[in-house]
């Protein structure tokens, strides 16, 4: 079966309520191959439509295509080319890493002999070969999430859904794990992957989606969004490379120079560093709220 004259993803009018709270709000959005990041505080709803576009869990009304199949309708077929790493290690750890390897293998389908093939091809690419045949309950944080993502690549996938896959990890693990999705990517992998680091879309995804209050308020690359905003930065700082102050510009040549001059008479000593905006600040700008926790802020407004 061919799905390549299909979009990715292909959502048109998407509701999910839990009770009386509206997660998902009719939500539309059309994605070609490629990598996405979906962008939002926690309590945001990526879980949510992360696990509706992988078959987890029904939706209320509207339209949705993943590789041209609905997945409440066709569930069992779109199982078979897609992946789905979650927010929390599915690992076993009582098991080895090769034997969890092989376990994915068989729930695929996959004959002992291709599991084996590919399990040593994963676990040397994930850098895992020599704790291979250690029990997962001895691995660190960072092994746990590269064991997981491995073992979700079992059946070759057309597409996958990284679920927050670096929350938790350290900076290094992160780096690692990141160099490992540009990898998959580059394989010709299509990825899904939900993030509250903005940071952390800006450095993967061609195209990153901002979804606040049950929709995607912004759509488009990190440095289309930025444009959004609009302009530069000016940011100034002291001897000891602090900064002491940020000036925001709309970027154009002749108004960073105004600036910059006004500054120069009346500070003559500080360092400055001109910037695009960084994500927050476009996340602000976006959704006229800065970046906090959707839970918090419905805890705040629930009755007491
Ligand atoms: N099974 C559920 N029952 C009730 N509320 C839920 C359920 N799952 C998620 N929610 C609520 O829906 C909102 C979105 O959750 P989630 O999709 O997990 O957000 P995110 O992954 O962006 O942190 C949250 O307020 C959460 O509490
Ligand atoms: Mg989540």
């Amino acid at each position: 079966m061919r799905y390549a004259d299909k979009p990715l993803v292909e959502i048109s009018g998407l509701s999910k309520s839990y009770g009386k709270h509206h997660v998902l709000n009719d939500l539309s959005l059309t994605l070609d191959p490629g990598i996405h990041a979906l962008l939002g505080p926690n309590g945001a709803g990526k879980t949510t439509l992360v696990n509706i576009l992988s078959t987890l869990i029904p939706y209320d009304s509207g339209s949705v295509r993943v590789l041209g199949l609905d997945p409440q309708r066709q569930r069992s077929q779109l199982q078979g080319l897609i992946s789905l790493t979650g927010q929390y290690a599915a690992v076993d750890g009582a098991l080895t890493g090769m034997e969890n390897m092989l376990m994915m293998g068989q729930l695929f389908g996959l004959s002992r002999r291709d599991s084996k093939h590919r399990a040593d091809d994963l676990l040397e690419r994930f850098e895992l070969t020599a704790a291979s045949a250690k029990r997962v309950a001895t691995y660190s944080g960072g092994m746990r999430r590269k064991l997981d993502i491995a073992a979700s690549l079992i059946a070759g996938p057309q597409l996958i859904f990284l679920d927050e896959p670096t929350t938790g990890l350290d900076t290094r693990s992160r780096q690692a794990l990141w160099d490992e999705i540009n990898a998959l990517a580059a394989l010709g992998t299509s990825i899904f992957l939900t993030t509250q680091y903005l940071e952390e879309a800006d450095v993967l995804a061609e195209r990153i989606m901002v979804l606040h209050d049950g929709r995607i308020v912004a759509d488009g690359t990190a440095s289309q969004l930025k444009d959004r905003v609009g302009g530069s930065t000016i940011q100034v700082h002291d001897g000891a490379g602090h900064i002491i102050e940020t000036l925001p510009t709309q970027g154009s040549a002749q108004e960073v120079a105004h600036a910059l001059s006004a500054l120069a008479r009346q500070r003559p000593d500080v360092g400055i560093t001109v910037r695009r905006p960084t994500l927050d600040e476009v996340f602000l700008e976006l959704t006229g709220e800065p970046v906090t926790d959707q839970n918090d802020k419905q805890k705040e407004n629930a009755p007491a």
